[in-house]
């Protein structure tokens, strides 16, 4: 009988030669840690994935390399060489990972697309963007909390299963244990909502033609497109559209909603720092008004303090993937076609070189010396940097300030009693989240 010893013992032979024998085509590759054929380094990466890459880049260099299931990454931890790589087109592809692929059927819209595709939706939704924001909602709709509620179950989701992420490949073998049932439900139905949209607008046009929304306006290039091979040429650009609008929901809510939250925890947690930020606000805006983007320039306190809130938050911790569309050359290593990139921003955000004792709440170290301006960081750079940039900063960047200058303006935060020093630990995951927190909220008069 063959014993359980004798398995263990051949599968590790069989590993080892196919590590030896089997990587060996004649490309230099950078160093990494072990990653196991098929799995690749998802178990290493289960928890606070950021901090592993960190501890990783202590170790192996700037550029190391590790394995998403059967996908070779590049890890990039030196914030030069990330800037000039996310700068050239070259890395700015997206991986052809099935989990992204699901709500949009394929790399098409703009998060997970390549390409002309990429370049084409990109370019049409910046500008759009600018203009509308992206659907226009009554605060009431039951469709906006659902979208909200479905996303944030989404990004739960992933935390609680990282090989959704990190090895789909497997994920898929054993649906119901990694969660991809779930995540198909999740996603089926914020399809069907964004489809809805898509649908109530394609019946209900403008009776001017001058459009309302960006699905409007998306709708009126479709139908002025007569190159087929646009990515807005009839039914492929209806598809694009339905991928756009998930994308910016999926983008876009989360994102802002995990920012305020990390802003009013440091508020809460530091209350010196919220009087500050209030005192600011008095000064400026004054009290018989509410503040508005136009007092943005005058806010630098306040501007440092969100600053220092997004560094220490960090939500979306290692940043997006990228990939090599071709073949190419990082410090001599060889990249070949298909190998994804990845700059954990975190590491960035916590890097004692550009933020000395960096776990410290210090809005100090975005203002001058006189504390009278706000000073930009080049290692701040929560959304990312280069190509590929966030598409929705500028509208992130108008929100949160709006956001939290209105609920400081007018009311004060303080802890709840029976947790006066909530954690400022994150929930670990692909976007890292405060944990739950109470607090008292009174009216300031
Ligand atoms: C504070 C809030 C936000 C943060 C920290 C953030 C961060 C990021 C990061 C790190 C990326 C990856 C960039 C890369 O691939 O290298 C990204 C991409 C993206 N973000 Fe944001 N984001 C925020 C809000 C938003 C909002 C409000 C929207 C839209 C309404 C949005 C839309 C997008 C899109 C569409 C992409 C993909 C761009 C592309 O692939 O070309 N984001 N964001």
């Amino acid at each position: 009988m063959i014993s359980l010893t004798g398995i263990l013992v051949t599968g590790i032979i069989a590993i080892v030669v196919y590590s030896l024998f089997f990587n060996k085509d004649g490309k230099k590759y950078p160093k990494g840690p072990f990653a196991w054929p098929v799995i690749g380094n998802g178990f290493a990466l289960k928890d606070r994935p950021e901090k592993t890459l960190i501890e990783w880049g202590k170790y192996y260099g700037d550029v190391f390399q590790i394995y998403f299931g059967k996908d070779r990454a590049y890890v990039v931890t030196d914030l030069k060489l990330a800037k000039e790589l996310f700068n050239d087109t070259a890395f700015s592809a997206r991986p052809n990972n099935e989990l992204f692929h699901i709500f949009s059927e394929g790399p098409i819209g703009v998060l997970n697309s390549s390409g002309k595709v990429w370049l084409e939706q990109r370019r049409f939704t910046l500008r759009h963007l600018r203009d509308f924001g992206f659907v226009r909602y009554e605060q009431d709709d039951p469709r906006l909390w659902s979208i909200f509620i479905k996303n944030k179950e989404l990004s739960e989701l992933i935390t609680r299963n990282p090989f959704l992420l990190f090895a789909p490949n497997i994920a898929k073998l054993f649906p119901k244990w990694s969660g991809w049932n779930q995540f198909l439900d999740l996603a089926v139905s914020m399809k069907t909502i964004v489809r809805g949209h898509v649908e109530d607008h394609r019946r209900n046009t403008p009776e001017d033609g001058v459009p309302r929304d960006f699905i409007d306006a998306y709708l009126k290039e479709i139908e002025s497109t007569d190159d087929g091979s646009s990515s807005f040429y009839k039914d492929a650009g209806v598809q694009n559209l339905t991928a756009v609008i998930g994308d910016l929901f999926g983008a876009g809510f989360e994102t802002v909603t995990l920012t305020v939250s990390w802003a009013t925890l440091y508020l809460v947690r530091f209350q010196e720092i919220q009087k500050r930020f209030q005192a600011e606000l008095d000064n400026v805006v004054g009290r018989n008004r509410f503040p508005a983007l136009a007092d943005r320039p005058l806010l630098p306190f306040v501007e440092a303090t969100i600053a220092e809130s997004m560094r220490l938050g960090t939500i979306v911790p290692l940043g997006l993937f990228h990939v090599a569309d071709q073949d190419a050359k990082i410090r001599g290593f060889d990249v070949p076609k298909g190998t994804w990139l990845l700059c954990p921003l975190y590491g960035f955000h916590y890097d004692e070189k550009y933020f000395p004792n960096p776990e410290e709440f210090k809005p100090e170290r975005f203002l001058s010396p006189d504390g009278k301006k706000f000073q930009k960081h080049e290692a701040l750079v929560p959304f990312a940097f280069g190509k590929r940039a966030c598409l929705g900063e500028t509208l992130a960047r108008d929100e949160v300030f709006l956001f939290l200058t209105n609920m400081f303006h007018r009311y004060s935060f303080i802890p709840a009693p029976e947790n006066p020093k909530p954690s400022l630990e994150p929930t670990g995951g692909f976007t890292l989240a405060p944990q739950d927190y109470k607090v008292i909220v009174t009216e300031r008069l």
